[in-house]
Parts: C-alpha cells; sequence; structure tokens
C-alpha cells in the first residue's frame, strides 16, 4: 500500500432522489457541462447511469463520477467461491408452512470473517436476469472487508443493521449506520465495509427489481412515514491508495472477482441521483387508527420497488416501530390473517408485539402467500382480555418486513439450518376452540 490520502469529511447531504453534488477538493466539479476535454486536477470523467437512459424524468437515475482512474481499470474475472451468498431460490417444491429461525450464529472470534463472506441467503423470489424479484440475505461478520471492494451489478442493497455498527466506504462517499438505521447502495457502486466494533450482524435485501422509492402518501397529506429530509447521502470522499486488492463483483447471480492495483474509492468529486444513503427507522413518523380497528401494515411502509401492476410491489419496506395503541372495542395486536403478498420478517431490536416469545432479535420468519399466520396464543389471550381504557404504549422495539408479491422461496440451506425452528407452527397450537353456539351454553 503507498500514498494514502483521503477527505476525513463525515458529512451528508439532506434529500430523498435529489440532484446533489459534492466535491472534496475544490474545482473537480465541471461547470455547465459533464464531459469536459480535461477534467480539473487531471481525473478522469464517468457517468454511471442506474435506469435506462430514456427513463422517465422522474424515474431517472443516473450521476457522474470525477476520479482517479476509471472503473475499466482492473484483472480478469474468474469465478470466486462463497456457497453461502447466492441466488438460487430452486424450481421445485417449495413449503407453505409457517417458518421462523433464530439468529444466525455469530462466526467464532478468530474467524476473521468479513461482511461478504459472513453472507447468507435465506430466501428470495425472480432473478436478476429477470430484473424483478428480491433476494434476502442475512450476514454475520467479525472483521472488516481488508483489502477487498465489493458491487452488485444485480440489484440495489438494502442493509439493515441489528447488532454493530457498518462504516460503509463507497464510491461516493462514507456513510455510517447503526442497529434502527437502513442503508441503500445502488447497482453498481462499489465499497467497502468496515466493523468499528468488531462483531455485526444484520439483513440485507437485494432487490432485482425497480429502484426503491418513496411511497405516494395519497390522503395522508404532504408530509408523514418517512419523511425525505431525513434520508442522508454522503458528500464526496477519496481514497489515493495503490496496493494488491481484490474487486468482487456479484454478476447475474454469481460472484466474481478480479485483481485491481489500487482503491476504486477514488471519486473526488461527484454530481448526480444514482446515489447511497441512509435513513434512521426512528424518523419514522408512525400513523395509526385513534378509533377502532387497525390499519393495514401497508401504513408503515417506509420504502417500495414498484412492480409493472400498480399498487402492487415488487418489495415494499415495512417497519413496526414504537407506537401507541389506542384503538377502543378492538383487539389490538395485529389480526389474523392470510395474505397475498408474501412476508419475510426481522426484528433488529426489542420485542415484537405480536409473538411473546421466540422472535429474538437477528432472528427471521417468513409467512407465504395465504398461509395463515398471526398473535401466538399467549398474545390472544392477554390482548383478549386487555383492559383497553389506557392506550398500550410500544416503547423500545424495532421490526421490520421485506414483502413481496411473489411467493419468497427459502433456499435449501435456510430450510436444513441448525438455527431453524422446526416447531414454530406450534405457537399457535394453544389457541383454544371458545365457540358457544347459543342454546348449548
Ligand atoms: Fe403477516
Amino acid at each position: 500500500m503507498s500514498h494514502a490520502t483521503s477527505s476525513a469529511a463525515a458529512g451528508y447531504l439532506s434529500g430523498f432522489g435529489n440532484e446533489f453534488a459534492t466535491q472534496a477538493i475544490a474545482g473537480t466539479l465541471p461547470v455547465g457541462r459533464n464531459s469536459p476535454q480535461r477534467v480539473a486536477h487531471g481525473l478522469y470523467a464517468e457517468q454511471i447511469s442506474g435506469t435506462a437512459f430514456t427513463a422517465p424524468r422522474h424515474q431517472n437515475r443516473r450521476s457522474w463520477l470525477y476520479r482517479i482512474r476509471p472503473a475499466a481499470i482492473h484483472g480478469r474475472f474468474t469465478p470466486l467461491q462463497q456457497p453461502r451468498f447466492h441466488n438460487d431460490f430452486g424450481s421445485g417444491a417449495v413449503t407453505p408452512e409457517q417458518l421462523r429461525w433464530d439468529p444466525l450464529p455469530m462466526p467464532a472470534d478468530d474467524a476473521g470473517v468479513d461482511f461478504i463472506d459472513g453472507l447468507f441467503t435465506m430466501a428470495g423470489n425472480g432473478s436478476p436476469v429477470a430484473g424483478t424479484g428480491i433476494a434476502v440475505h442475512v450476514y454475520a461478520a467479525n472483521r472488516s472487508m481488508q483489502g477487498r471492494f465489493f458491487y452488485s451489478a444485480d440489484g440495489e442493497l438494502l442493509i439493515v443493521p441489528q447488532q454493530g455498527r457498518l462504516r460503509l466506504a463507497t464510491e461516493l462517499g462514507v456513510i455510517q449506520v447503526e442497529p434502527q438505521e437502513i442503508a441503500v447502495i445502488p447497482r453498481g457502486i462499489r465499497f467497502r465495509v468496515d466493523l468499528p466494533d468488531g462483531a455485526a450482524r444484520g439483513y440485507v435485501c437485494e432487490n432485482f427489481g425497480a429502484f426503491m422509492r418513496l411511497p405516494d402518501l395519497g390522503p395522508i397529506g404532504a408530509n408523514g412515514l418517512a419523511n425525505p429530509r431525513d434520508f442522508l447521502t454522503p458528500v464526496a470522499a477519496y481514497e489515493d491508495v495503490e496496493g494488491d486488492f481484490e474487486l468482487v463483483s456479484k454478476f447475474q447471480g454469481h460472484l466474481w472477482r478480479a485483481d485491481i492495483g489500487h482503491s476504486p474509492l477514488d471519486v473526488v468529486g461527484w454530481h448526480g441521483n444514482h446515489v447511497p444513503y441512509k435513513y434512521d427507522l426512528r424518523h419514522f413518523n408512525t400513523i395509526g387508527s385513534i378509533s377502532f380497528d387497525h390499519p393495514d401494515p401497508s401504513i408503515f411502509l417506509v420504502l417500495t420497488s414498484p412492480s409493472d401492476t400498480p399498487g402492487v410491489g415488487n418489495l415494499d419496506f415495512v417497519i413496526f416501530p414504537p407506537r401507541w395503541l389506542v384503538a377502543q372495542d378492538t383487539f389490538r395486536p395485529p389480526w389474523f390473517h392470510r395474505n397475498m403478498a408474501s412476508e419475510f420478517m426481522g426484528l433488529i431490536h426489542g420485542a415484537y408485539d405480536a409473538k411473546a416469545d421466540g422472535f429474538a432479535p437477528g432472528g427471521c420468519s417468513l409467512h407465504n402467500c395465504m398461509t395463515g399466520h398471526g398473535p401466538d396464543a399467549a398474545t390472544f389471550e392477554k390482548a383478549s382480555a386487555a383492559d383497553l381504557s389506557s392506550p398500550d404504549v410500544i416503547t423500545d422495539t424495532m421490526a421490520f418486513m421485506f414483502e413481496s408479491r411473489a411467493v419468497i422461496r427459502p433456499t435449501g440451506q435456510a430450510i436444513d439450518a441448525a438455527h431453524r425452528q422446526v416447531q414454530y407452527q406450534q405457537c399457535w397450537h394453544g389457541l383454544r376452540k371458545h365457540f358457544q353456539p347459543p342454546g348449548e351454553g
């Protein structure tokens, strides 16, 4: 490694989907054009487009990067083996059973597992080939990526830390996230994951479809749910570092590696809207019923990747944050239900209000299309007899759901995992029959 320089700026720009402009060295960004004959400071100009060139203006995403070396400079790609991280969701029979898992075990202290090697694919649908669907992964890691950089050509990555902070050094700048925050890395953007706390665990949803956006608010009005100004994109920061490094690419569901003689995080200035961002889930403006019944969980929608069918999500990212339940003459926890959509849930922090126990932070559950589920027996008994004269104040919790219009197929390794709770569906077996027809009392 030689000649390390970095602009140490740890700042962010505010807003969702904005046309941002940022430079680590004054005078880097060209004025009045994107590709001048000579870029300032001897840099190269390079565009990265996240949508078709001709996508409608309100959906168009691209950024212009002014960098030390173009992205084209690296060695030849060869296949990389990391068999736990893939997009093979099978094509055969898939169980409709309710599924749940304990947290992915952390690697042994001396194992030295980085973010890429720590990924474990749980489930998914569609494919990067089809350009629709999602993959759901969990990760457990205990070492920063060393001399290693990653990008996915297959989709954007929604990263949901559950334990331990992540420092995401990206081409466009540095994002720091902690549990209860999320980060999104767009398709193609190269990055390295550093672990400031050592051990780290969390969830990753890979979105093969249209990039996520904020949902329309309809009658809610101009404000509420996730507010645009709370999304933060990093300011430009660059590394001018040379060494024997590795570039890992995820391409069409498989991993590839190439030698690279320098850090690809060498972008001195950039402008555009194909950008990484972070969001603090604790800023979500949670809206609920103040009369009776429960709104559908779409009221908790943070970000959505639309499908070709209006109103139907390829991916809906939904959270269950702290909130007050005040509805009267109402069963306050989530009701029993079967949905068209398929639901993959995780728990970042605290306890989830529909499950008294068994769903630990870092754990997962999967309830697929038309699979019956809902509160467990203990929660049902408690909520049916609860005193509704005062509100239920739910604090210290953060659960989330990756919801998809297509069945989310568990991987073979998830079905066979030692940390799967094979007795999970028994949590409903304690729901007793209470039916009493009139006259038989
Ligand atoms: Fe559900």
